[in-house]
């Protein structure tokens, strides 16, 4: 049987990464996957999105590519922007379909946000959001215009294993584990939405194959429950059992005080010629304040269904906890948890020496219900 070819843009990243895996081992017999880096594909040069199209003739196209957070304008509109429009075009000349992954940042502080509750475009949106919402607009109109098969994919803070550069959720917890978070820059009750990535392949292969219901159509893209960040902190605290951090909530002004601070002690380093940025998970610091939650109603009024309606962030937190703590320690990039994990005891020790423990992984795993059984 002759397999169809899929391009995965961004293959080597947390998200594009988790989708290339998903079709080399779910679809190897179906679909040749293919994940050009981003040295033999750039976003940032036309010339390359066209050679490769021509050369691989492809049945669909993922793009989940994206600058790194802290980008200058420069590279996240190239990257962020121009690069998804020029992909939309090769995809529209190829008459295949486009899978374009966007973010929450599009969107404002809210509850229960629907697809249509994008920011308006304005100057002072920060690189990411404002090349991210650009990239909606224009894929958008040329599906409108009827140019383009295309469906967009919006994610919230994504959690799931192979994420390389830390962002995110993941930063979070490394802060967490890494004992550098004092106390909780965050206020009570922030509610966000979080995506599970090895969710999403699911999703994406659907959207593939039932491209009359989902062609020119934008979905949120996130678990059910949204999640109180400061629990999510204490709880990941509790898990590792650290004295830190203190349960004290940093109120913003003073939150964003020290940041503007460290903004002008930056600019002083960079006159005298360091290079220093600020965190880019900073650009995020208004959003630990304000709660941000989207809604998921028209995802599940659709024809797709969650391969994993179990699984949310707090059941997976120990699972990755294990993954990311082994990964950092193998990287030097933390040294405090070498010896727990060298030592790591099976579930049978644990059971035998210290149950408490399992009871509370269990609880925090969740005792709900099975929701899915009550319905049938
Ligand atoms: N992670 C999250 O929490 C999150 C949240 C919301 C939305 N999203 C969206 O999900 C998508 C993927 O994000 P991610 O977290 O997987 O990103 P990531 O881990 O940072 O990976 C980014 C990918 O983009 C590639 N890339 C960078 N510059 C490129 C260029 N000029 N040409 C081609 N490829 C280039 C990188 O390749 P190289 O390594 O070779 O440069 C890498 O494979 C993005 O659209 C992002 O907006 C992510």
């Amino acid at each position: 049987m002759n397999k169809k070819v899929g391009v995965v843009i961004g293959g080597s990243g947390l998200i594009g990464g988790t989708i290339v895996n998903y079709y080399k081992t779910v679809h190897a017999d179906t679909i040749d996957i293919r994940a050009p880096s981003s040295k033999k594909l750039s976003l940032r040069e036309e010339d390359d999105i066209r050679r490769y199209m021509i050369e691989v003739n492809p049945h669909f196209i993922i793009n989940a590519a994206m600058a790194n957070l802290g980008s200058d304008g420069q590279l996240a509109y190239e990257v962020n922007y121009r690069g998804p429009v020029n992909l939309a075009r090769a995809a529209a000349g190829l008459g295949v379909p486009l899978i374009h992954m966007t973010s929450a940042a599009t969107l404002p502080p809210g509850k229960n946000l629907t697809e249509q509750d994008t920011l308006s475009l304005r100057p002072n949106l920060s690189n990411y959001a404002k090349s991210k919402l650009m990239a909606e607009k224009s894929l958008h109109l040329m599906a409108r215009t009827g140019s383009l098969d295309y469906s967009c994919v919006r994610l919230a803070i994504v959690y799931g294993a192979h994420d390389h550069k830390i962002q995110g959720f993941h930063r979070l917890l490394f802060s967490v584990a890494d004992e550098s978070m004092p106390v909780l820059f965050t206020k009570k009750n922030t509610l966000h939405s979080y995506t599970n990535a090895k969710k999403l392949p699911y999703l994406v292969h659907h959207m593939l194959e039932h491209r009359e219901e989902f062609s020119g159509q934008t979905f949120n893209f996130v678990d059910r429950q949204p999640v109180d960040l400061s629990a999510l902190i204490l709880e990941i605290k509790s898990f590792l059992n650290l004295n830190l951090p203190k349960k004290i909530y940093v109120p913003f002004w003073f939150a964003t005080s020290g940041k503007k601070t460290l903004e002008i002690m930056l600019r002083l380093f960079r006159r005298v010629g360091l290079k220093a940025n600020l965190p880019p998970e900073l650009i995020f610091l208004d959003s630990f304040y304000k709660s941000q939650t989207l809604s998921i109603t028209k995802l599940e009024k659709s024809s797709f269904v969650d391969p994993y309606p179990w699984e949310t962030i707090h059941t997976m937190l120990p699972e990755l906890i294990y993954y990311y703590l082994s990964r950092w320690t193998r990287e030097n990039l933390i040294t405090t948890y070498k010896d727990k994990l060298d030592h790591e005891k099976s579930v049978e020790d644990i059971f035998d020496q210290d149950p408490q423990r399992l009871l509370d992984l269990v609880h925090a795993q969740g005792l709900n219900a099975y929701s899915d059984l009550s319905e049938n």
